[in-house]
């Protein structure tokens, strides 16, 4: 297959009627948090244990076509030594990798950051690539308070990106564009509207710039929302408009799919406020999540590091990957939060 066609195909096999993306490719210091929060120490014994875990789900491939993985998880194996992206293949999921090294703070942009993770990139995703990834993640991280994000670092951060996903797609790895305005702050709706706007502005160019085929990447950005400190919080329905209509501004309708973070919602609310974007008149792009926090938290806390809890870790795991799945179809109601299976 000539990298054309297999970028069409894993973009295909990622982007499915009612289904999205699992991100469980926290990095060390992260998942060190999750665990830390259910009481479990982050050995790697215990990292393997808990993926291993959520990726044998049966049948998560129903409403998981991707999964984004740490790249010590990528070298894991199952219990019975099957690798876990194989695992992940044989549940009819794509195996993924973030391939971002963390941010550092931006010379001269005091309070921004800049995602690094360009040198030897080239390299890293042909290893990766035997390993079974078949798309990567990076991520830009943007913090709103009243100075920041600067115009220099969301246009430093919008350079990297499109420099990422350009040496992705070389390479026939499918790319990610992961973009995060961060829901700290006690900014308003509107507010993060204005940030977004001239992020994705400014990240769309930095891609034309560095001709990427955007019917090959996958853009994975926060949604349009208040700061965690605002005083009131958005209806599903407000968020929807105001993240479609900044959206329709700045994203480009050859984009195939829009894959939202979750960034701190509740898993409640992350799956109400994307049932509300599929409930609205349709869109040029699938409308889909690639969440971590909104997937996993409920599967942790019944995990809590003990393999006598399997059962109900997989349950959890199921029962917020298929919500997700019927807020696709803007098909879910919270009243399906207390159905049980
Ligand atoms: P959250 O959904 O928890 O924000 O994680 C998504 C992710 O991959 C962040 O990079």
């Amino acid at each position: 297959m000539n990298t054309q066609d297999a970028l069409q195909a894993t973009v295909d096999a990622l982007v499915q009627k009612g289904k999205g993306i699992l991100a469980a490719d926290e990095s060390s210091p992260t998942i060190a948090k999750r665990f830390k929060a259910i009481g479990v120490e982050s050995t790697e014994e215990n990292r393997r244990n808990y993926r291993n875990l959520i990726l044998a789900t049966p049948g998560l491939g129903e409403f998981i076509s991707g999964v984004i993985l740490f790249e010590e998880t990528l070298g894991q194996c199952a219990d019975d030594g099957t690798p876990l992206p194989v695992l992940a293949a044989q549940q009819g999921i794509v195996p993924g990798i973030k391939v971002d090294q963390g941010k550092l703070p931006l010379a001269n942009a005091p309070g921004d950051e800049i995602t690094q993770g360009l040198d030897g990139l080239e390299q890293r995703l042909q290893v990766y690539k035997t390993q079974g990834a078949r798309f990567a993640k990076w991520r830009d991280v943007y913090l709103i308070s009243a100075t920041t994000p600067s115009r220099l670092a969301i246009e430093a951060n919008a350079e990297v990106l499109a420099r990422y996903a350009a040496i992705c797609q070389v390479q026939g790895i499918v790319p990610i564009v992961e973009p995060e305005v961060l829901i700290d702050g006690d900014h308003s709706i509107d507010r993060c509207a204005e940030v977004t706007e001239a992020v994705l502005h400014e990240v769309f160019h930095a891609l034309h710039r560095h001709r990427v085929v955007l019917e090959h990447m996958l853009l994975k950005p926060s949604m349009v929302i208040p700061g965690k400190a605002y005083s009131s919080k958005a209806s599903p329905q407000e968020v929807a408009a105001q993240t479609i209509k900044i959206f329709r501004r700045t994203v480009p309708a050859a984009v195939p799919c829009i894959n939202f973070l979750s960034g701190g919602q509740t898993p409640e609310e992350a799956t109400a406020n994307l049932n509300a974007l599929n409930s609205l008149p349709q869109q040029p792009w699938e409308l889909s999540f690639s969440y971590g926090r909104a997937l996993q938290q409920s599967a942790l806390l019944a995990w809590k590091g003990d393999v006598a809890n399997a059962r109900s870790t997989q349950e959890a795991m199921y029962k917020r990957a298929r919500l997700n799945s019927a807020a696709r179809y803007g098909e879910y109601t919270p009243a399906l939060e207390s159905t049980d299976e």
